[in-house]
This record gives C-alpha cells, structure tokens and sequence, in this order.
C-alpha cells in the first residue's frame, strides 16, 4: 500500500494480473473485450493509469478487473493446507482464484502457519507491508487459541512469561509470551515472534502436547466469525492499520 498511481501498458497490466500471456491478452483487447470508463479499448499500448479505482471503472471479459497490485487478503487457513509453495500436498494458494496464482507480483503469505495450524493467514503482494507485518521491529502480536492434551500446569504462565524459555535446538530464549487460561486444557497464547512450530514446542518444553491450534489474532486485526474456513477477504485501507497497531 505504497507508492501513488504509476501508468502502463494495457497489455502489461493485464498480464500482471494473470490474465493471459502478453500475446493472449492482446488477443483479448483486439477482440473488444476490454473497456474503460464504459469506451472499448482496442489498443495493446495504451498507458493506463493504475489507481486504486480501477476496478470500478475497467472491464475485461464482462466482468470487472481484478484488485490491482498492493493487495493484501485475510484468509482463515483451514487445516491440511500448506503455506509453502514446495510442499506436496493442497497449498493456500489453491484457495484464491485461479488466475490470482499468476498475478505478477506474486501473492505471497505473511509468515506461516503449519499444515496442521488453522486460523487468520495475510497474504499481499506488497513486498513492503509484508516486511512491516514480519519485522520484529514492529512487534504485531500474535494470538493463538491452543488445545491441551493434558492440563496446564501452574507455573507455565510464570515461564512463558519469564524470557528465559529456550526451545530444543536454539540459542536464544524466547522474548516474554502472554497466557489467558480457558480451561485446565485451553488457553490462548500471545506472541511478538514467530519461530519454527513455536505454539508447539513452547509446550513441549513445558511437558505438554498441542492438540489443536488456531490463530485467531494479528494485532488488532481478529479474524471475523462470519469468514468460514477457506474463505477470504480483501482487506481495505481501516483494516491494515489494525494489524500494525500492537495490542
Ligand atoms: N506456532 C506453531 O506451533 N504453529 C503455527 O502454525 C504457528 C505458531
């Protein structure tokens, strides 16, 4: 969400925005299919304006065009979709429209979550916002709804609390987590970083096993109940400044 309008070729805008190949959309503005502001536009090199009302004022192929870059979506990940785009397996990519996956710049998700991790997932385009959401620098807090195999115990609340807590592998303990105790085997647990399977392993080393985790939570952005597992949604210009607001 940064710069201000820049100009394009029609052809490349297109292209960009996973509609074809640069020679497959010009097939489709030579045939007519394109239109702005209601006039047919019939000429690949036309420079548009990119502004963010473009969707409202461009059509391609009777319907209106899609978001222009500087996107960024909530999606509430299901489990068993994976956020990588190496794994085998369904990816969340599978999860937006099809001609989204060859949007140039690519979508990307802002961190991770695990397979088995559901909850809210960003992804964006805008490699800057992304940068801004990850840093450690900017402290967005992360809320997880964690499920127990066995009940908490007392002083985990003092230990995650401690930042001293050193997961198996690494050098450097974990900055101070926050707890709010649900049930003996529930809780929700509070972040500012975001290591590998931290949720889990933070209970591991605590004697205890995850067995269920849902994000629900991104500073003050929560994930709305009415978005079913699966679904996303675009977020606007009110909603990005919520999830860099440290709650
Ligand atoms: N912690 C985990 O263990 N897994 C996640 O997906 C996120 C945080």
């Amino acid at each position: 969400m940064s710069k201000g309008p820049v100009s394009m070729r029609l052809d490349r805008l297109l292209a960009n925005l996973g509609y074809g190949t640069r020679s497959e959309v010009q097939r489709m503005i030579r045939a007519g299919r394109v239109s702005l502001d209601g006039v047919r536009l019939k000429e690949n090199d036309q420079r548009i304006v990119v502004s963010a009302d473009l969707p409202a004022r461009m059509w391609v192929a009777n319907e209106p065009l899609d978001p222009i870059s500087g996107l960024c979506l909530m999606l509430n990940k299901p489990v068993g979709v994976t956020c990588s785009h190496k794994e085998q397996g369904p990816l969340v990519y599978s999860l937006l429209p099809e001609r989204w996956r060859r949007r140039e710049p690519a979508i990307s998700t802002v961190g991770r979550l695990d397979k088995e991790t559901s909850g809210l997932l960003l992804l964006t385009d805008d490699g800057v916002l992304l940068h801004k959401i990850i840093s450690p620098r900017n402290h967005v807090t992360k809320r997880y709804d964690v499920t127990l195999d066995r009940p908490l115990g007392d002083d985990v609340a003092k230990i995650f609390a401690s930042g001293t807590l050193m997961l198996e592998g690494e050098k450097k303990p974990l900055l101070p987590a926050g707890i709010e105790v649900v049930s003996s085997t529930r809780a929700f647990v509070t972040l500012t970083e975001g290591r590998y399977h931290q949720v889990r392993r933070m209970f591991a080393a605590v004697g205890n096993h995850v067995t269920a985790l849902h994000r629900d939570r991104m500073g003050g952005l929560t994930l709305p109940d009415d978005l079913a597992p699966g679904e996303f949604r675009i977020l606007g210009e009110t909603d990005l400044p919520l999830v860099l607001k440290a709650v």
